[in-house]
């Protein structure tokens, strides 16, 4: 089987932070996104790996995972003009899969669960797509899955006015290549794209079995800030604490605590987990979580800060409590009485 993460997109949803990198890049418990849909698919026993990339700073994809030594996968750019569709992003990797059956995750989803058991499952089925079900409580803005009473798929649609049911189909399928051939005579859609709902409601409407598993374990889809600290909290909950650095002092540090190497805390820290601390960054008179990740090379020196993300090399100096923030790399935040401001396009900042 080989895998694709589809790395393209506007991210028009978190601008201005979609500016300076792909949303997909964007850390979560200090590991960019799509690292997590990597390693589900490398779980799932499959190392070769097509990543579509497209629009802002994708050459920052190619830096980040190279040929895919580094993470033990052979991977493959495909470049997507524009974001046309999911659709039209897997329509771009026919060669690719050469016939085999596949594995597509998008890359800004993030799941707890592993996949091997239903790879395998796919794997020796006759199927022609598996997808994933997971309820929701807001089925409107996802593609819903229709459900005959026996058990199988009736009906597959994007964003309904009047959901059928609640189950949202997530952003991973298994496909076979009949897919494409689909794909390449489908409409684009009011949004104008090519909707991979579209294309599964064809081979249910040419009477192909889709199968279907329903998700219980956490999912997000994470188009939007709040879904990224939502993320970066569940992510935080199931790391395994550990401590890299040695912290002598009388700082408090208690539950799920992750800090890496060269970790400096001065006597007047509380660390209240989960929270991740990077490499080399100091921390000074603060009160840092719960759910809270820092970067590396950071210094954060009086203040509070809470269910955040801090990238790296950032310096927050100011007697204020942050809370549900995300503050991007090289990022500068200090008190002064006189205010000079400047912010990128879409910056939103309350005083
Ligand atoms: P979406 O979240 O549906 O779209 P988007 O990334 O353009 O974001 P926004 O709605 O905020 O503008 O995309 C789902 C995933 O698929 C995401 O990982 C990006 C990826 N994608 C592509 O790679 N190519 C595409 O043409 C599209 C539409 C999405």
């Amino acid at each position: 089987m080989k895998g694709i993460i589809l790395h393209g997109g506007h991210g028009t949803r978190l601008r201005p932070l979609t500016y300076a990198r792909p949303k997909q890049l964007l850390p979560i418990a200090n590991v960019p996104m799509s690292q997590y849909g990597l390693e589900s698919i490398k779980e799932a026993g499959i190392n070769e790996i097509a990543i579509i990339i497209g629009g802002n700073n994708s050459q920052k994809v190619r830096e980040f995972y190279g040929d895919g030594s580094n993470f033990g996968v052979k991977i493959t750019y495909i470049e997507q003009d524009e974001p046309r569709g999911i659709a039209h992003a897997i329509g771009l990797c026919e060669k690719f899969v050469n016939n085999e059956k596949f594995l597509v995750f998008l890359g800004d989803n993030v799941i707890l669960r592993k996949l091997s058991d239903y790879a395998s499952e796919f794997e020796k089925s006759s199927d022609s797509a598996k997808i994933l079900l997971c309820e929701v409580s807001n089925p409107k803005q996802f593609g819903i899955a229709d459900i005959f009473e026996d058990g199988s798929i009736k009906k597959i649609m994007e964003k309904p006015k009047n959901p059928p049911t609640n189950l949202a189909v997530i952003g991973i399928y298994f496909l076979t290549s009949e897919i494409f051939e689909i794909i390449k005579n489908l409409e684009p859609s009011w949004r104008n794209e090519l909707e991979i709902t579209d294309a599964l409601q064809v081979l249910l409407e040419t009477k192909k079995r889709i199968s279907y598993n329903i998700i219980t374990k956490y999912w997000k889809d994470t188009g939007t800030i709040e879904d990224i600290i939502d993320a970066n909290k569940t992510i935080l909950n199931n790391l395994q604490k550990y401590c890299n650095s040695k912290i002598e002092n009388k700082s408090k540090i208690t539950g799920n605590v992750i800090i890496e190497k060269n970790v400096k805390l001065n006597d007047n820290v509380s660390l209240n987990g989960p929270v991740i601390i990077g490499e080399n960054t100091k921390i000074e008179n603060s009160t840092i979580g719960p759910n809270v990740s820092i970067g590396k090379n950071s210094k954060i020196k009086n203040c509070s800060i809470k269910n955040s993300i801090i990238m790296d090399n950032v310096l927050i100096e100011i007697n204020e409590q942050l809370e549900n923030s995300i503050i991007g790399h090289n990022s500068k935040i200090t008190k002064k009485t006189e205010k000079t401001l400047i912010l990128c396009e879409d910056s939103k900042l309350e005083l």
